[in-house]
């Protein structure tokens, strides 16, 4: 079985990940691999190491369900913590005032990239 390679960006149309969605990634960052996640939200993009200030679990316990029912907030599956999808700042819950690892994303065309490409 071949390794998989992980790249320093990560990469995909910005098409897939519609408003109201996300998408989950790994990519090389710091000499390490971590687990990320973008989301589409009042109009903008934005990235985060997908691990819970907390504890350090990731959000999601149901794979790429980030969201809110009402679509308003990122929730932490483990414990409920709510965090504002635009900062990642926790507004509610076990680790208020603490906030998610923001990573670097921007636009490129038609494609949304996530890392900043150093490794
Ligand atoms: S691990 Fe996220 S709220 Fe406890």
């Amino acid at each position: 079985m071949r390794a998989m390679t992980v790249s320093a960006e990560w990469r995909c149309a910005a098409a897939d990940v519609p408003p109201g969605g996300s998408a989950k990634f790994r990519l090389h960052r710091g000499g390490r691999v971590v687990d990320g996640f973008v989301v589409h939200h009042e109009g903008g993009f934005h990235a985060y190491v997908n691990r819970c200030p907390h504890v350090g679990t990731p959000l999601d316990l149901w794979p790429n369900e980030f969201f809110s029912e009402d679509g308003q907030w990122l929730v932490c599956s483990t414990h409920g913590a709510v965090f504002t999808p635009s900062t990642g700042e926790c507004i509610a819950g076990p680790c208020a005032g603490d906030r998610l690892q923001r990573l670097a994303v921007r636009r490129d065309g038609d494609a949304v990239v996530v890392g900043d490409g150093g490794a």
